[in-house]
């Protein structure tokens, strides 16, 4: 079954509402239907501003999908601060990122976490893209598939392949992340296909379906070397996805 090619935005902590409504706005202009037909446009804004992009995406029938930067593992309760997976499935949300590295690092997001975070996005009904990555370190070091083989793991197993087949998972090395320093095209793809070798080994076929981004310095300069890669599907960007020029760059990345 063919995978459909997945670019998505996670603004981080950038953008008040306002500011989030003109870039949802903005990539809307700039992109046709043509666009979304061949890839999903995915937009993780901050908390404060999910309602109001949502709800620039409705009224204007923009086939921009919603994602979701974190969430809570509870449905409800004494959680100061926090937020329900039901709360963001009430607001359309469809992705939610779990295990980002900056979450992992300075958060305290460790694998357990990210596999109850996981598994409570799957029982919303939204779909989480799981992230991995290894620092630079541990590159060096040599150990890079086995931390993000571990990490991927701790997160799914115990899954059906039903379920994994439906799975964003992302692989961000923690180096690249807001460097500059892109993996190049062939490093990125080893990663990404020792991942799906990964999901093949528990899950069989759901390896074929389940879907494996890049994430790392991705811009318009060097998406459409990551996207000719077999086993990368799409790319998670961060800096680049906050100008609606290049996020626009980035999901035409063919033309
Ligand atoms: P940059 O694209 O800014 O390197 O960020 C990548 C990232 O962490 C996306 O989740």
């Amino acid at each position: 079954m063919a995978r459909k090619d997945l670019i998505a935005g996670n603004w981080k902590m950038h953008a008040d509402h306002l500011e989030a409504i003109q870039m949802v706005q903005k990539l809307g202009y700039r992109l046709d239907p043509a666009d979304y037909d061949r890839v999903e446009v995915v937009v993780c804004p901050p908390l404060t501003a999910l309602r109001s992009v949502q709800t620039v995406i409705e009224a204007d029938y923009l086939p921009i999908k919603l994602g979701a930067q974190n969430v809570h593992w509870e449905d409800q309760g004494a959680f100061t601060g926090e937020v329900s997976p039901p709360m963001l499935a009430k607001l359309n949300v469809s992705y939610v990122i779990v295990g980002h590295s900056e979450r992992r690092e300075m958060f305290g997001d460790d694998d357990a976490v990210v596999a109850r975070k996981l598994r409570a996005v799957l029982g919303a009904g939204m779909t989480p893209i799981v992230c991995v990555g290894e620092s630079l370190d541990q590159r060096e070091a040599g150990v890079t598939e086995e931390v993000i083989g571990g990490q991927l793991h701790a997160a799914l197993d115990g899954l059906d392949a039903a379920t994994v087949a439906g799975l964003v998972i992302a692989y961000e090395p923690i180096w690249a992340i807001g460097t500059g320093r892109t993996a190049d095209a062939d490093t990125a793809a080893a990663a990404c296909g020792y991942l799906r070798e990964q999901v093949r080994g528990t899950w069989g076929e759901a390896a074929d379906e389940a879907r494996v981004l890049y994430g790392g310095s991705v811009n318009p300069g060097n998406v459409a070397g990551l996207m000719a890669k077999r086993d990368i599907d799409g790319g998670l960007v961060g800096g680049a996805s906050l100008d609606p020029d290049k996020m626009a760059a980035l999901v035409r990345y063919w033309v």
